[in-house]
């Protein structure tokens, strides 16, 4: 670590903040060294309002179809080889019983924008959770809608909601998206998203294509403005069936090291370990709890659907990261000196 990156480094654990121009520095002349500091404050940071503990969500993925065709996804409209199912509410619920069942108190609704799931199914569904388990917490991620549709989700009792910003660079969402899909959206999403009252989630993937390093620092600023209560990063991992198949994956360090710098912007944020980590490195989750990460979302999806909610290739699916291998999961946790806790693992206030 020279110099400039300790300067960095002790800038950005004393403000929460840094330029565009600082974040690019760090983030472009990192090394082993810069990372162990980061991460060591990251962690120091995180005990302040957390302690060791690590949150649970039980990841619901309802529905593989999908009306947009993003170009690193494998679940775009494109994919033709894609096999496409549906869940049904009673299956929807039948999987928050399970989650309830194994001691998680968050469920997380994911799927494509898939319009089966029109504001009354979707409202019906988090009405017949909440009915059943009033204290679990529901969060939706599926994807873009109106205000009005984010309002009846409210109103029906949802209380978190994930939408990745993916990139905070316009230039680059048009890159990686088609041109029927816009920035400027996905930014109304997420700005109705606050004002309604959610827990809100964005987001962004590790080593995206044509991303830059500026492109990150963009996103890091824009995780210092808009301040999410959550936020959701992996690594860019290609799937054969997309335009994107032949481009390198992100990689688990970068990832870790964001994970820190991240914590450190925001001291309180629930930052996942995510699946996609999971995916690049055997030990991808506890690395990225040890870099910061807070939250862990265990697949909570009926056993014969998990394959096809395929969103990049080799996607971990079986054994440990699994709802019902929780206790697998628990030891790995503790084997780290964390503890996975049974709680709603609410975005900590006055604290
Ligand atoms: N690699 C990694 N993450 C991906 N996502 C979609 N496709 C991929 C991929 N190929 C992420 C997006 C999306 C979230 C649900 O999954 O960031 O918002
Ligand atoms: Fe479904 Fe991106 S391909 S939202």
């Amino acid at each position: 670590m020279n110099e400039r990156e300790k300067e960095l480094s002790d800038l950005l654990i004393r403000e929460h903040s840094l330029s565009v121009e600082e974040y690019e520095e760090l983030l472009s002349n990192r090394d082993a060294e810069t990372a162990e500091y980061l991460a060591a404050a990251a962690v120091a940071e995180r005990k302040k309002y957390y302690g060791t503990k690590v949150f649970v969500r039980g990841l619901i993925e309802i529905s593989n179809i999908c009306k947009n065709d993003c170009l690193y996804c494998g679940i775009r409209r494109s994919n033709r080889n894609c096999e496409r199912y549906r869940l049904s509410d009673e299956d929807i619920l039948a999987c928050a019983d399970e989650g309830w069942r194994l001691g998680m108190r968050t469920v997380v609704l994911q799927g494509g924008e898939d319009p089966h799931y029109t504001d009354d199914v979707v409202c019906g569904i988090v009405r017949g959770i909440k009915e059943k388990h009033p204290e679990c917490a529901v969060t939706l991620s599926l994807g873009e809608r109106s205000r009005e549709s984010y309002v009846k989700f409210r109103e029906a009792g949802a209380d978190r909601y994930l939408l990745r910003h993916e990139t905070a660079n316009a230039e680059h969402y048009r890159k990686l998206h088609p041109a029927e899909m816009s920035y400027d959206n996905r930014m109304r999403c997420l700005r109705d998203l606050r004002d309604l009252g959610y827990q809100t989630g964005c987001g962004f993937m590790v080593g995206s294509p044509y991303q830059t390093m500026r492109n990150l620092a963009e996103d890091l600023r824009f995780i210092e403005t808009f301040r999410p209560e959550m936020c959701g990063i992996g690594p860019f991992v290609p799937h054969h069936e997309t335009p994107f198949a032949g481009e390198p994956a992100g990689s688990v360090e970068l990832t870790c090291f964001l994970l820190s710098v991240i914590r450190l912007i925001c001291p309180r944020v629930l930052l996942p370990a995510t699946t996609a980590l999971g995916t690049m490195h055997p030990q991808g989750r506890e690395l990225g709890i040890l870099a910061g990460a807070n939250v862990v979302m265990p697949n909570l999806s009926p056993v014969d659907v998990r394959k096809q909610y395929e969103l990049y290739d080799n996607k971990i699916c079986t054994g440990e990261e699994s709802a019902q291998c929780i206790q697998c999961l628990a030891s790995r946790i503790a084997s780290i000196g964390y503890e996975i806790v049974t709680d709603r693992g609410d975005f900590a206030t006055d604290v």
